[in-house]
C-alpha cells in the first residue's frame, strides 16, 4: 500500500481561507477502538473511524487474527473474540507505514499462543521496535529473530506474567502495548511514566470494562491494569483528529484574511500542546462548544489569520504535540523572532527523522533553522517566507502536509516530492484544504 509511485505536488499561493469543516476521526483512538473491539465479547460498533491506510491495516490485521472488522453502512463493526481469543493467521501481516498499528498489536499478540510474522514498508522496517519488545519479552513474548527491526516473528503465550515497567522514553505506544498485554496476565501490570503521554488506551480500556487505575506518585504517573480482564463490546464515536486539524488551523493562521472552524475535534489535554503553543505565539485560536463524546473531551476550533511571534516550547510539552512539530516549525518560520523547541529526541524515530527532515525542508525554502542536540531553533522571518524549494518527505505524511501548509502563504510555491503517503493518516487532506479555498498544482 505505502510503497506507491511518488506523487509530487506544488502549492499555489492562496487567498483567504474560510469555512467550517470536519476532519476525519482520530488515528490513535481509531486503532484502539478496533483492537479493544477485537478483545471484547460481542460486537463493537464504531462511527467516525479514520479510514486511512494505517487504521485499515489494523482492521485487516484483526480480521486475519479471527476478529472480523468490516464496514456496514457508515459504521465499522468488529466481531470480538474476547481477551485471549485471537487465532493463528494464515500468513504474515503487513502494517504498512503504521508504527502505532504494529506496536500496539505486538502487545495484543503477546497474550495469545500464536506465531505471527509482522512486517511493514520501507519506513516502518527502519523504526525501533526494541522499546516495545523489551517489556513484552519480560512478560513472556518470544521473538524468532535476533533483531530489533521488522520483519519480526512473534510467538505469544497464554501464560504471560505481569510486570512493573518504567518507560525509558515517553511513548504512548510502548505504554499501550504493555497495558494491552497486561490484560492477558493473572495479576496486575503497572506502567510508570515520568512525562504524561496520550491516555486514550487507559480511557478506552475503562470504557470497555477493564479495571485501570491511574495515580500520580513521586512525580510519575502510575497506571495499573488488572489482568484476566473481561471486556464487553461497546459503541464508540471517534472524535476528529487534532493532529489532522492542526494543518487546517495552521494554514488559517498563515494565510491573510483567513477564518476557519474545525468542528468536533478531540481536545484531550494530552494532545493539545500545539494549540497552547499557537496561542502563546499570538495566534487567534479559540475552542468553542466544548462537550464530551465517548469519554473524551471535544470542541470546535476556530482559527483566524494572526501576526505571530517566536516562543520557547518547553521539553515537557513534547509528548502532547509530538506529531505537530513539523507544522509548528513551518508556522514559526513566518513569526517575528526565534522559536526554540526543546526535548525533540523522539522526533528522530518517527515515520522519518522528522528533526532532520523538517530542518532540511525549511532550509530548502529559505528559512534558517538550527538543530542543537534535541532542540530545533527556527529563525522566524516576520512575514511570508521565500519558498521555492523542493521538500524531501522520506515516506512521511506529516512532513508532506506541513510543507503543503506552509506553501499556501510563501512567496514562491513549495514542492513536496511525494504526497502518496498522506493517505496513511489523512486521505481527505487535499479535499478539505480545497473546500477552504486552497489549491495545489501537480508537478
Ligand atoms: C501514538 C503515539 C505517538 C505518536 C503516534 C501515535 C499513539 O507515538 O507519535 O502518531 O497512538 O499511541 P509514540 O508513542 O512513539 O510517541
Amino acid at each position: 500500500m505505502s510503497d506507491a509511485v511518488p506523487r509530487p505536488l506544488s502549492t499555489v499561493r492562496t487567498a483567504a481561507l474560510s469555512g467550517r469543516v470536519r476532519v476525519p476521526g482520530d488515528k490513535s483512538i481509531s486503532h484502539r477502538a478496533l483492537m479493544l473491539g477485537a478483545l471484547s465479547t460481542g460486537k463493537t460498533r464504531i462511527t467516525g473511524l479514520l479510514e486511512g491506510e494505517d487504521v485499515i491495516g489494523t482492521a485487516k490485521a484483526l480480521t486475519a487474527l479471527g476478529a472480523l472488522a468490516e464496514k456496514e453502512g457508515d459504521t465499522w463493526v468488529v466481531t470480538g473474540r474476547g481477551v485471549g481469543g485471537l487465532s493463528q493467521p494464515d500468513g504474515p501481516i503487513d502494517f504498512g507505514n503504521s508504527g502505532t498499528g504494529v506496536r500496539l498489536m505486538m502487545g495484543v499478540i503477546a497474550g495469545h499462543p500464536i506465531t505471527v510474522k509482522m512486517t511493514g514498508d520501507a519506513s516502518l522496517t527502519k523504526r525501533p521496535m526494541r522499546r516495545v519488545l523489551a517489556p513484552l519479552k519480560q512478560m513472556g513474548l518470544e521473538i524468532a529473530e535476533d533483531r530489533e527491526t521488522l520483519p519480526l516473528t512473534l510467538r505469544g503465550s497464554d501464560q504471560l506474567v505481569p510486570i512493573v515497567y518504567e518507560l525509558p522514553v515517553p511513548s504512548a505506544q510502548v505504554k499501550s502495548a504493555v497495558l494491552l498485554a497486561g490484560l492477558h496476565t493473572a495479576g496486575e501490570t503497572t506502567v510508570l511514566e515520568r512525562e504524561p503521554t496520550r491516555d486514550h488506551t487507559e480511557r478506552m480500556l475503562r470504557y470497555f470494562g477493564a479495571d485501570v487505575q491511574t495515580e500520580r506518585v513521586d512525580g510519575k504517573t502510575r497506571i495499573t491494569v488488572k489482568g484476566d480482564a473481561e471486556l464487553a463490546g461497546r459503541d464508540v464515536v471517534v472524535p476528529g483528529d487534532p493532529s489532522s486539524a492542526a494543518f487546517l488551523v495552521c494554514a488559517a493562521l498563515l494565510v491573510p484574511g483567513s477564518d476557519v472552524t474545525i468542528e468536533g475535534v478531540l481536545v484531550n489535554e494530552s494532545r493539545t500542546g500545539l494549540y497552547v503553543t499557537l496561542q502563546e505565539m499570538g495566534g487567534d485560536v479559540t475552542f468553542t462548544n466544548a462537550r464530551e463524546e465517548g469519554g473524551e473531551p471535544i470542541a470546535d476550533i476556530r482559527a483566524r489569520f494572526s501576526r505571530l511571534k517566536g516562543v520557547n516550547v518547553p521539553a515537557e510539552r513534547a509528548p502532547s504535540m509530538i506529531d505537530e512539530y513539523p507544522v509548528l516549525s513551518c508556522v514559526a518560520s513566518f513569526a517575528e523572532g526565534d522559536t526554540r523547541m526543546h526535548g525533540l529526541a523522539e522526533l528522530k524515530v518517527k515515520e522519518s527523522d522528522r528533526l532532520a527532515a523538517t530542518a532540511a525542508g525549511l532550509e530548502a525554502n529559505g528559512v534558517k533553522a538550527t538543530v542543537d542536540g534535541d532542540t530545533l531553533i527556527v529563525h522566524g522571518n516576520g512575514g511570508p517566507v521565500a519558498g521555492g524549494g523542493i521538500v524531501t518527505t522520506h515516506l512521511d505524511h506529516r512532513i508532506a502536509m506541513a510543507f503543503l501548509t506552509m506553501g499556501l502563504a510563501s512567496e514562491a510555491p513549495v514542492t513536496v516530492d511525494d504526497t502518496a503517503m498522506i493517505a496513511t493518516s489523512f486521505p481527505q487532506f487535499l479535499d478539505l484544504m480545497g473546500q477552504l479555498g486552497a489549491s495545489y498544482r501537480e508537478k
